[in-house]
C-alpha cells in the first residue's frame, strides 16, 4: 500500500472510531451533505452505515455551505455533525460558528486553512492523494464506512456512482483510477458492479437507441447530439433494428456487429462535418453496470444512476435521491425517473440555447464567459458549464458561466476547465475573486463555483479573467 493511501486510511479509521464512540454515548447524529450526485451518494453511504449501527440520524442536503447554513446548524442542539462532500473549504467558518459540537468532515475538496481543534477531518489532499481525480466525497465516506465494518463493503457501488457523478472517469478508457480503482474492485468483489468496454451512449439501459444517441452530450457529436431525426436516419443506414416487436431496443442490447457498424457510421459522419475522429473515440469507454439493479432502469448504469441523483438534487427533490441511495426501489424510483426526464429536457433546451448564437459565449482574454443571467436556471448552470467546457475542443480557456438567483440577490457562478486548458487551480481563483466581491467561492482545480452579490458580476468576471491570466502566465502547475 502506498504511503498516501495509508495516511488516508488511518484518518478514516479515526473517524470510524469516533462514530463508534458516539454510539456508546447514545448520540443522535446530524448528517449534512452536498446536493450533487456525489453528495447524495455520500449521504446514502453514511446513512446506511449509521442505520446498521442502530444510531439515530437525520440527513440534510445543502446547495452550498455558507454562514446562513452553518448558523442554522449552530442554533440546533449540539448533536454530533458529519459533513459529507462538503466542509473542507470552509474550516474557519465551521470553527467559528460551531464551537463545542463534535464534528467529522468527510470531504475531497481542497482544504482551506486548518481543521479546528477536535474536528476529525478526513480528506485525501491532506495525504497527497488528488481529491479531484482519485476519490470522491462518497469515496471518502465509503472508506470510513468500511473501517466501521467490513460488512459495509457492499456500499462500494454507491461510491463508484459518486465518483462518476463528479466526472472522475478521466483515466484510460474513460475509467476511474487512483483510490477509486480499489473501490471499484470492492464493488466487483461484493457482486454489485461489472466493468466492460462499450459505447458510452446516454441512457444505455433505458432509452430507445436513436434517442440515446441523440441525448449523448459527452462527447458532444455535432449533427447527432440533440438531433433525433438524424439519429434515426443514421441507425437505419447502419441496418440496426430499432424495435423488438412493440418494444424499443436499448443500446445495451446492441450486438457487437451492430455497434461496430454504428461506430463507423458515426466516424464517417463526424469526418464529413470536419470534426476530428478523436471525438468519436471518446464514445468508447468503461461502462459500470450495477448488476443487481433491474435492467431498463436508470440505476443499472453507473453514469445514469449518477445523473438521476444529480437531477433529483438540482430539481429540489434531493430527498428522493437520498431515499434511492438508502435502498428505496418503489415509488421513489418511479418519481425520480420523471424528475430525470424533466431535468434532461431542460438541459437539452439550455444547451441548444448556448450553441444557438455565437454571442452567448463571450471570449475574453483568458476565459470564456457564458452569460446565463436569467436564461439559464441556477440549478443547471454547473452542468451547462461542464458540458460547454468539455465540448470546446482546442479551446485553451476555462468556461465561466453564471445565472441569477434573483430572490436572493445573488449570482451563481460555475467555473470549468476544458480538455485543452493549462493546469491552474480554479478553486483558488473562485475563492479569491468571490471573497474580493463579498461572496463565497471555492472547489476543485478543474471545477469550482461561487455565489456573489448580483451587482458584482462584472467585477467578479474581470477579476477571474485577470487571476486566470496571471496563473497561466506563471505556468502554474499546481494540482
Ligand atoms: O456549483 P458547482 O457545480 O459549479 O461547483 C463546483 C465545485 O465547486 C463543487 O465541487 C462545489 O462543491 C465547489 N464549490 C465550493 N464553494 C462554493 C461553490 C462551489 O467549494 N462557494
Ligand atoms: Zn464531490
Amino acid at each position: 500500500m502506498s504511503g498516501e493511501l495509508k495516511g488516508l486510511l488511518e484518518a478514516a479509521r479515526e473517524a470510524a472510531d469516533t462514530i463508534e464512540a458516539w454510539r456508546e454515548q447514545g448520540f443522535h447524529i446530524r448528517v449534512i451533505s452536498h446536493l450533487d450526485a456525489d453528495g447524495l451518494a455520500a449521504a446514502g453511504i453514511i446513512g446506511r452505515c449509521l442505520y446498521r449501527l442502530d444510531l439515530p440520524f437525520r440527513i440534510r442536503i445543502a446547495r452550498w455551505l455558507n454562514e446562513e447554513v452553518v448558523r442554522e446548524l449552530a442554533e440546533e442542539p449540539k448533536n454530533p455533525l458529519i459533513f459529507t462532500d462538503m466542509g473542507s473549504g470552509y474550516l474557519e467558518l465551521i470553527g467559528q460558528e460551531l464551537p463545542g459540537t463534535p464534528i467529522i468532515i468527510l470531504d475531497h475538496h481542497p482544504p482551506v486553512g486548518e481543521a479546528p481543534e477536535g474536528v476529525v477531518h478526513v480528506n485525501p489532499h491532506l495525504f497527497g492523494v488528488d481529491g479531484s481525480r482519485e476519490i470522491s466525497g462518497a469515496g471518502v465516506t465509503y472508506l470510513v464506512a468500511r473501517e466501521v465494518s467490513q460488512d459495509n463493503r457492499d456500499l462500494a457501488y454507491l461510491a463508484v456512482v459518486g465518483a462518476l457523478g463528479d466526472l472522475q472517469d478521466k483515466y484510460g478508457d474513460r475509467g476511474l483510477g487512483g483510490v477509486n480503482e480499489q473501490i471499484v474492485r470492492d464493488a466487483e468483489e461484493t457482486g454489485r458492479i461489472k466493468r466492460s468496454l462499450d459505447l458510452l451512449l446516454y441512457g444505455r439501459e433505458t432509452k430507445p437507441i436513436h434517442r440515446a444517441l441523440a441525448h449523448t452530450t459527452n462527447p458532444f457529436l455535432p449533427g447527432i447530439s440533440g438531433e433525433e431525426d438524424r439519429c434515426l436516419a443514421l441507425l437505419s443506414k447502419a441496418g440496426i433494428k430499432l424495435k423488438e416487436g412493440d418494444r424499443w431496443r436499448t443500446p445495451s442490447e446492441l450486438t457487437r456487429e451492430e455497434k461496430e457498424s454504428l461506430f463507423s457510421l458515426i466516424t464517417e459522419h463526424l469526418l464529413a462535418q470536419g470534426v476530428k475522429v478523436d471525438r468519436a473515440f471518446k464514445l468508447i469507454g468503461t461502462v459500470y453496470t450495477l448488476v443487481r439493479e433491474k435492467p431498463a432502469t436508470p440505476l443499472r448504469d453507473g453514469r445514469e444512476f449518477a445523473s438521476l441523483l444529480n437531477a433529483c438534487g438540482r430539481l429540489d427533490r434531493a430527498g428522493l435521491g437520498v431515499s434511492i441511495c438508502l435502498g428505496d426501489r418503489t415509488h421513489a424510483l418511479r418519481e425520480a425517473q420523471e424528475v430525470l426526464d424533466e431535468y434532461r429536457r431542460k438541459l437539452m433546451e439550455t444547451m441548444s440555447w448556448v450553441f444557438e448564437e455565437k454571442g452567448r459565449l463571450q471570449e475574453r482574454e483568458n476565459v470564456y464567459v457564458l452569460h446565463g443571467k436569467d436564461q439559464i436556471s441556477e440549478r443547471l448552470v454547473g452542468t451547462v458549464a461542464s458540458l460547454t467546457a468539455s465540448n470546446m475542443p482546442g479551446a485553451a480557456k476555462p468556461v465561466v458561466a453564471y445565472a441569477y438567483v434573483k430572490d436572493e440577490g445573488l449570482a451563481k457562478v460555475s467555473l470549468r476547465m476544458g480538455p485543452g486548458c493549462p493546469p491552474i487551480d480554479l478553486g483558488e481563483v473562485a475563492r479569491i475573486a468571490a471573497e474580493a466581491c463579498g461572496g463565497m467561492g471555492g472547489g476543485h482545480d478543474v471545477a469550482a463555483g461561487a455565489q456573489i452579490p448580483l451587482e458584482k458580476v462584472d467585477e467578479f468576471l474581470e477579476l477571474v479573467d485577470r487571476l486566470v491570466g496571471e496563473r497561466v502566465g506563471e505556468g502554474d502547475t499546481q494540482a
